[in-house]
């Protein structure tokens, strides 16, 4: 009986770990802790994650030109970058004529990034710079970007709404915010944070947010944009 006992407390205490370190990436015990996690494993991240180039150059890069193309040279900031697939999908545009600031809280993320973004394109030197910083608050000036995105990241923030309230603000009135919604298996697996589709767009509303569109994107993700309200203060 004592054997069994232990067996089953041995099996919760792994499903516990399992749930607190790797299906919710340490959310529950602090920005700190998250950002550990991705600085210890930011060298095989993007093995891991194996982007296509096509698909983040048709579903990232393209709409973020799109969203940007009334302006010279748009500055487009991207939150919680990682290992830069948003600069590079960018970057590899011919068309992209703008400035890209990506930012994360994890250094070895960033260092990942600078190496790929070196590789890919001589011009990407003058067109992006890197910040280590968290997500809120942002160090920008009210109204600076033409576009910012944040992708597959909100739910790791301590605060989706409080990292949300300050892309608005840096956001110029009438641009247009790109992010993501998590869904899927395991989203609900987040406890407490779980955002459904209603819930997500009524937080953009309250955000400042409008033009919300929301659709399916990855196994895991909805891609999701909206424009930021021009009364909005
Ligand atoms: C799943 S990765 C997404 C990276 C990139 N956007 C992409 O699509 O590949 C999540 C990123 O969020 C960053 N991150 C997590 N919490 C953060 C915070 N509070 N502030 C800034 N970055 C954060 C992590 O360091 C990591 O690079």
């Amino acid at each position: 009986m004592i054997w069994l006992l232990i067996l089953a407390g041995a099996a919760f205490l792994s499903i516990l770990l399992y749930w607190i370190f790797i299906t919710t990436e340490g959310v529950f015990l602090g920005r700190r802790m998250v950002i550990w996690l991705y600085d210890s494993t930011a060298h095989k991240y993007d093995s891991i994650k194996e982007f296509s180039a096509s698909d983040d150059s048709f579903f990232i890069a393209r709409p973020l030109i799109r969203a940007t193309q009334h302006v010279n040279s748009p500055l487009i900031l991207d939150v919680a970058t990682g290992t830069g697939r948003v600069p590079r999908a960018l970057l590899r545009k011919p068309d992209f004529d703008g400035f890209v600031v990506g930012l994360d809280a994890s250094g070895r993320m960033l260092d990942q990034a600078r190496i790929k973004l070196g590789n890919s394109d001589e011009r990407s030197v003058e067109c992006y710079s890197l910040v280590q910083q968290f997500a809120a608050p942002l160090p920008f000036p009210d109204n600076t970007f033409d576009s910012v995105s944040c992708l597959e990241a909100l739910e790791f923030f301590p605060s989706d709404a409080e990292a949300l309230v300050e892309m608005v603000r840096v956001l110029k009135p009438g641009c247009t915010l790109v992010t993501s919604r998590r869904r899927g298996r395991q989203a609900r697996l987040y406890l407490g944070r779980y955002r459904s589709r209603t819930d997500f767009e009524a937080l953009l509303r309250k955000s400042g947010l409008a033009d919300v569109q929301i659709s399916l994107w990855e196994l895991d993700y909805d891609m999701v944009t909206a424009s930021k309200n021009p009364g909005f203060v």
